[in-house]
């Protein structure tokens, strides 16, 4: 079938280091940010995938012009305000959440009637979220069923908010952020933790940005209206990337890799803070500091012992798109692990929380669910010998690739479809899995 992987094979011992594809939440903040300075900015290393392409579209359709150089993109920006839309313009964020989320918050001065659409997977998540700040803003903003298509219209006359984000997700406060960047006034933003890399980019650019940082909470504190210059940005390979090969290693057999240039950012790296726990061995060296953000190299030797973890719940959103990778060694654990409160997990790209336990049971782990929270009993000697097919997951990039990490490390015969979900955000993902030697038909 096209578009199907098949393995029978797990992956031989290796021993490599790797590059792997650009951040994806910084090559999307880079052109949004460099489309509303003054003059023109240069991002290198910005992320050729689909998410990131269906970026410079929207924005080009509301008048900022890109060109794609070798070494990187040049993108003209046109100032806060400057935006020019046409009445009646649709925006197709494809199947980012951050693109449609951030792009609302951006255009919130746009005085045009402008519709926001995505495909079937972007269509069926939560957009009351943005709305509803939106709203309080002066937006113009209705959303069919809380979902996609969205109608809207900006507003000269917006206005400061306060507002408190709960949920913990940083494109709800990247949101708030570029609306506030909009308007005139002090906007203040009580926000649960979240990545800060639209934080981080400010502060670089100077914007009048400050933060509070207290336990759980960010109080974010924003005055609008203060032009920035264009600046150059280069985008650090991608942890969320990176986390794949991170399993594929540990779970392998006499295994070593090391991943270069990654962003490391403490908000982000939650994922090797949790596998630490769990007797990983994994080691961050090389660090340095670039324009705020933290990047680094990471080197993983496979482990045959993981320990069972209770997950601490404050390190959920550092590792919120990491989850599945994490179930797959709590499968090989001694013991058993607990997460608590994933109820964000079932608003990604799939019910990725409801997707992970169906593929549990599919491979025979025992687990518990109480609403959101879950209970793995891991198998150390887990060795698979069945046909599995993995199928119908709104062709969500991330369980494809945990899929082919699962098939690559737990033995069985696998089917597995929709490849082409990869192009969304790591087009490079199976090649460099057939650079370390997985055997992929
Ligand atoms: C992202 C934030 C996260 C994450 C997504 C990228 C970002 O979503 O899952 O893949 O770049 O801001 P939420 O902010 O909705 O949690």
């Amino acid at each position: 079938m096209k578009n199907q992987v098949k393995i029978d094979q797990s992956i031989k011992p290796f021993k490599k280091n790797i590059f792997v594809s650009s951040d994806k939440s910084l090559s999307i903040r880079s052109i949004l940010l460099s489309s509303i300075a003054i003059g023109q900015s240069k991002i290198f290393n910005l992320l050729n995938s689909e998410d990131v392409i269906n970026t410079l579209k929207v924005m080009e359709k509301i008048g900022v012009n890109y060109i794609k150089k070798k070494k990187y993109t040049l993108i003209f920006g046109v100032g806060i305000n400057g935006f020019k839309a046409k009445e009646n313009i649709v925006l197709n964020a494809g199947n980012s959440g951050t693109l449609a989320r951030c792009v609302l918050g951006l255009c919130s001065a746009i005085q045009s009637d402008i519709k926001i659409i995505g495909d079937r997977s972007l269509s069926k998540r939560d957009f009351q979220r943005v709305t509803k700040p939106l709203n309080l803003f002066g937006v113009n903003i209705k959303s069919k069923k809380g979902g996609l298509p969205i109608n809207f219209r900006g507003s000269s006359l917006l206005r400061p908010i306060d507002y408190t984000e709960h949920k913990g997700s940083a494109q709800v406060k990247t949101c708030i952020i570029f609306s506030a960047i909009n308007t005139p006034g002090i906007t203040n933003i009580k926000a649960k933790k979240s990545r800060n890399h639209t934080e981080l980019m400010l502060k670089y650019l100077k914007y009048p940005i400050e933060i509070k940082k207290n336990k759980s909470f960010d109080l974010i504190k924003i005055k609008g209206l203060s032009q920035f210059s264009s600046f150059e940005y280069k985008i650090p390979g991608d942890i969320s990337s990176a986390s794949f090969f991170i399993v594929l290693t540990l779970l392998s057999k006499d295994s070593e890799l090391t991943i270069k240039d990654i962003n490391i950012n403490p908000t982000r790296i939650g994922i090797i803070k949790i596998l630490k726990k769990m007797n990983s061995n994994i080691k961050i060296i090389n660090t340095k500091k670039y324009k705020g953000e933290k990047i680094g190299d990471i080197k993983i030797k496979s482990t045959n012992n993981f320990k069972p973890i209770k997950c601490p719940e404050n390190l959920n959103s550092s590792a919120i798109d990491e989850f599945l990778l994490i179930f797959l060694v709590a499968a090989k654990c001694k013991g058993i692990s607990s997460f608590k409160n994933l109820n964000e997990l079932n608003k990604k790209e799939s019910p990725r929380l409801d997707i992970a336990l169906k593929f549990l049971k599919m491979i025979g782990i025992k687990f518990k669910r109480k609403k959101d929270d879950i209970k793995i009993f891991g198998n150390p000697r887990l060795e698979l010998n069945g046909n599995y097919h993995v199928k119908n997951f709104l062709k969500d990039h991330r369980v494809f690739m945990m899929s082919v990490i699962a098939a690559l490390t737990f033995k069985g015969s696998w089917k597995i479809d929709d490849k082409d979900s990869i192009k969304t955000s790591f087009p490079e993902f199976l090649d460099i899995i057939k650079k370390l030697g997985g055997r992929i038909n």
